[in-house]
């Protein structure tokens, strides 16, 4: 019988400090549970890298879309550059297929989720068993085909599984979350190339180093206190955090109208805070609504041509995390 290995991974939300982090403002990152990539990886005869079935849906539309030529060549570039440096001798072959319910390229860790399912079910087809720092590495070298240079925030939470705040070049820490985070996403019908949006961001520090200094300098602020609001429990302090996330992302250019508009929709129809969320240019925008507001915030998304609208619940985190 063949081997085989399947790992699901979880989606990711960046809550405060994409881009800025990039500069050495602190992250602070959840995992979305409901939203997986299922990797499965067998062993076959055949040396190198091939695919089987790769398609995502997501979970308000049943109907599978399958990758495109383009993203196929990336996946099996993805597995090539993991088997070389994993299994740099194997004289067997890798199948890959994987199904996913997170949409990809909205900024909700879809690369992340597909790097870390490759890296974990790779080393356990070859009976490795890696600590979670050489996982990491890994996944994070297949990351950085994808985006350039990442700051490693998306694959260690998509990773962990858990509430994390992160500053470039530093461990990862846990976030404690004192109260659960119920959280509203639409986005606007298109996604966003993070190499791109990056690529934007590092052009306009080029051109206004100090004034950029400054964004970061409040972007760490924003971090700080929302580590704290977090820990806290304080919802009405972090969505006033969200908030004004929003707007420094909104200064550095990675804001389209349409996320623009979903935001202020959201806090008219009684969010306690908004903003988009993750690298920007398209993808989702997020916010943190009152249990008891959450059907009236969805109803406002829709009702403003808002697409793939959902809502999730981010759990306390308990004390043994
Ligand atoms: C992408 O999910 C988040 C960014 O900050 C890029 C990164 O952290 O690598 C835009």
């Amino acid at each position: 019988m063949q081997a085989i290995q399947s790992y699901e991974s979880p989606a990711k939300l960046i809550l405060l400090g994409e881009h800025f982090v990039i500069f050495g403002a602190p992250a602070l990152a959840v995992p979305l549970l409901d939203l997986t990539t299922r990797v499965t990886l067998r062993q076959v005869n055949a040396p190198g890298a091939h695919l089987g079935e790769l398609s995502w849906a997501p979970a308000t539309d049943p109907h599978p879309r399958h990758l495109e030529a383009k993203q196929r060549r990336q996946a099996r570039g993805l597995l090539e550059h993991a088997i070389t440096r994993v299994a740099p001798n194997s004289t067997s072959g890798f199948l890959l297929e994987a199904h996913s319910s997170i949409p990809l390229g909205y900024g909700l860790g879809s690369s992340a989720a597909f790097a870390v399912g490759v890296t974990v079910t790779l080393h356990a087809l070859l009976n490795l068993h890696p600590d979670a720092s050489t996982l990491s590495h890994h996944a994070h070298a297949l990351e950085k085909m994808v985006h350039g240079n990442p700051s490693g925030i998306d694959e260690a939470v998509v990773l962990k599984g858990l509430p994390l705040s992160l500053r470039k070049g530093e461990a990862t820490k846990l976030l404690k979350l004192s109260s659960p985070l119920s959280l509203v996403l639409a986005s606007a019908g298109s996604p966003g190339s993070t190499r791109e949006a990056v690529a934007r961001v590092a052009a306009l520090r080029e051109h206004a180093p100090e004034r950029f200094a400054s964004l970061v300098a409040k972007a760490d602020a924003l971090g700080e206190a929302g580590i704290a609001a977090c820990a806290t429990g304080n919802l009405c302090a972090l969505g006033a955090l969200l908030d004004r996330a929003h707007a420094l992302l909104q200064k550095v250019g990675v804001c389209p109208p349409r996320l623009d508009d979903l935001v202020q929709k959201a806090r008219q129809a009684g969010a306690l805070g908004a903003k988009i969320t993750g690298a920007g240019l398209g993808g989702f925008m997020v916010a943190l609504v009152p249990p008891e507001r959450v059907e009236r915030v969805r109803a406002a998304l829709v009702a403003s041509e808002g697409e793939l609208v959902f809502s999730t619940v981010v759990p306390a985190t308990t004390g043994k995390t």
